[in-house]
């Protein structure tokens, strides 16, 4: 669903994203995990068309992303820090949405209803809390049944409760959804939503695999420190 062949990105001389190479197929939850600055939401971003690469190309179901946007109507966002307008209404901010995308879709009534966004409705969005305006740019990614939904960091300024209710939300649309790509820095969290985890360090993927293969059969597992052992033996290896 998602093909991307030998990305780059830089920032000035900062090569962000390096001779990146990632195929992603339909009906998984895919994890994206990686340190702070790895490059995590510059690659989301790209696939997205919101940054433009320097090198390389990307796919979204065989259509270039380069020059085109009729490829994002699948697609449903939610960004790491949310950036609508700060002096509109909540309720204006999802007329806007649905008035931009043109079709007669309303935000998401199970999310609407258990993240209690009634009651933000006549509140300006600048004026909410980080976990509110999470809530709210959660029922927006979700508002119009998105086949492929990018989500970079989710559950990052939510409460507990509200984040078990972003995570079964996750789970429930894997079935309704053809692919999920979702980044994360919470192991636990990656371990029990997502089918494979793909890791970044310095603009690279170093890691590619199901979490099943990392199990590999064990009863007694904790992702965490898997994953911790993985990435040390890819680092060493690479610097041998
Ligand atoms: N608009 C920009 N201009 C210059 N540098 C940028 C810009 N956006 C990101 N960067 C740099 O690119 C690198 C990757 O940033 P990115 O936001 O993709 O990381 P990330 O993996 O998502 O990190 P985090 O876990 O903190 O969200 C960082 O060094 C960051 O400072
Ligand atoms: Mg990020």
């Amino acid at each position: 669903m998602i093909e991307i062949k030998n990305l780059n990105k830089y920032y000035g001389k900062f090569h962000v994203l390096k001779n990146l190479d990632l195929n992603l197929e339909k009906g998984e939850i895919v994890a994206l995990m990686g340190p702070n600055g790895s490059g995590k939401t510059t690659l989301m971003k790209s696939i997205l068309g919101l940054v433009i690469p320097d090198k390389g190309e990307i796919k979204v179901n065989q259509i270039s992303v380069k020059n085109n946007s009729s490829y994002r109507k699948i697609i449903g966002y939610m960004p790491q820090i949310a950036n609508y307008p700060e002096n509109l209404k909540v309720s204006e901010l999802f007329k806007l949405i649905r008035d931009i995308r043109g079709g007669d879709d309303s935000p998401d009534k199970e999310l609407i209803a258990d993240f209690r966004i009634e009651e933000i409705y006549n509140k300006n969005f600048g004026q909410l809390s980080g976990g509110y305006k999470q809530r709210v740019t959660a029922a927006i990614a979700f508002m119009h049944k998105p086949s492929l939904l990018i989500l970079d960091e989710p559950t990052s300024s939510l409460d507990p409760l509200s984040s078990e209710i972003m995570k079964s939300k996750i789970l429930k649309e894997k079935k309704e959804s053809n692919l999920i790509f979702v980044s994360s820095h919470i192991a636990s969290e990656v371990e029990l939503i997502a089918d494979r985890i793909i890791y970044m360090l310095e603009g690279k993927i170093i890691l590619n695999t199901l979490i099943k293969n990392i199990k590999n059969g064990a009863t007694e597992f904790k992702l965490g420190k898997a994953l911790k052992d993985l990435i040390d033996m890819k680092i060493k290896e690479k610097n041998d």
